[in-house]
């Protein structure tokens, strides 16, 4: 099978590669790395199922030969990220998730879309369950990504509705792993950066916001699951064991044997204050839950960002 896989050159997309490819699939590997980097697909280079393009999926593109199946994950993903690149996060949501669907379409092709828990914004339900439509500011400076993940939804199903192309919908909460961009904002790279180099913890607000954190090999098993699953609907994939960010950030210390301090600053506009999947649906459709302990999955983290900051992994994490 040739798979398309936009967004490939990201931490997640790459992931998803080697799984395609371990697997025995071809993938064609589209990506414009505007936060993405060659260096999460490096391995893959030369290998004869494997073909990158640099490509920017809001504008058309060819794709010569086979397409048995789009996945679509290319997007800004972090708020740092999309926060400086509001109308190229709201393009990747819109026009790039139609293209990316057209060409399923036209090739009569599964396709699945990486959405986000942030389509329940600053959710009044909790956890999240996929029943819930969400707390969302439209117009608020987060608004450029969970709108346009919301807009992403909602052009999918309507593919499904009005062409009947077999569209699966992953609603993805916090995941975090190896390749993840050591300055992304986000808080686990953020917080592993600043214990590794004995920096302040910077906690946003109190501290006393909950997120919970899916290790990336257990994402990528539950995207495989819903994929090969008949489910058109969004589901939730993500790991419910919910934490607030000060514990995490003393996992944190622990695992990496820190004593650095912790700073507190500003809580971020409309930043979440509870975020915990409901994965009642996952584990009855698809038979998935996370497996890999958050102590597991950081020591693989830790072990990657090391290398980077000491200058680069050795081998491909
Ligand atoms: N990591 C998470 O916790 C998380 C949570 C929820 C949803 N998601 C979703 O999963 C997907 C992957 O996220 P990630 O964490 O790997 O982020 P990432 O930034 O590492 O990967 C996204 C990739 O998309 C590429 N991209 C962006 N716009 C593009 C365009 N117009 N054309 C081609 N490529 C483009 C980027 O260069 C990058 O390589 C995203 O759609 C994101 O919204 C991730």
């Amino acid at each position: 099978m040739r798979y398309v896989v936009s967004g490939a050159a990201g931490f997640i997309g790459s992931h998803l590669c080697d799984r395609l490819i371990a697997e025995g699939h071809s993938v064609l590997a589209l990506d414009n790395c505007i936060t993405g980097s060659m260096r999460n697909v490096c391995h893959l280079e030369g290998h004869p199922r494997f073909e990158f393009r640099e490509c920017d999926v809001t504008k058309p593109f060819e794709t010569d030969g086979a397409v048995d199946a789009v996945w679509h994950l290319a997007s800004l993903a972090s708020p740092k990220d999309y926060l400086a690149h509001p109308i190229e996060t709201l393009e990747s949501g819109a026009q790039g998730t139609q293209l990316m669907l057209d060409l399923a379409r036209r090739h009569e092709a599964p396709f699945l879309l990486a959405s986000t828990s942030e389509c329940y914004g600053d959710p009044a339900v909790h956890p999240q369950v996929e029943t819930y439509w969400g707390n969302v500011n439209p117009v608020g400076p987060r608004s450029c990504y969970d709108e346009s993940k919301r807009y992403a939804e909602a052009v999918t199903m309507a593919f499904h509705r009005v062409y009947g192309v077999n569209t699966h919908i992953a609603r993805i909460f916090n995941t975090y792993g190896p390749r993840m961009q050591l300055h992304d904002g986000r808080v686990v790279p953020a917080f592993l950066d600043q214990a590794l180099r004995g920096e302040p913890i910077t906690v946003f607000g109190s501290g006393a916001q909950t997120r919970s954190f899916c290790y990336v090999s257990d994402l990528v098993e539950g995207l495989s699951r819903l994929f090969h699953s008949t489910e058109h609907y969004p589901v939730n994939l993500g790991n419910p064991r919910e934490m607030t960010i000060l514990e995490f950030a003393e996992h944190i210390r622990v695992l990496t044997g820190s004593n650095a301090p912790l700073e507190f600053l500003p809580l971020p506009e409309d930043d979440p204050r509870q975020r915990q999947p409901d994965i009642t649906k996952a584990r009855r459709l698809l038979n998935w839950e996370p497996r890999v302990t958050l102590e597991e999955g950081l020591r693989h983290t830790v072990e990657y960002f090391r290398g980077r900051i000491e200058g680069g992994p050795s081998k491909p994490a």
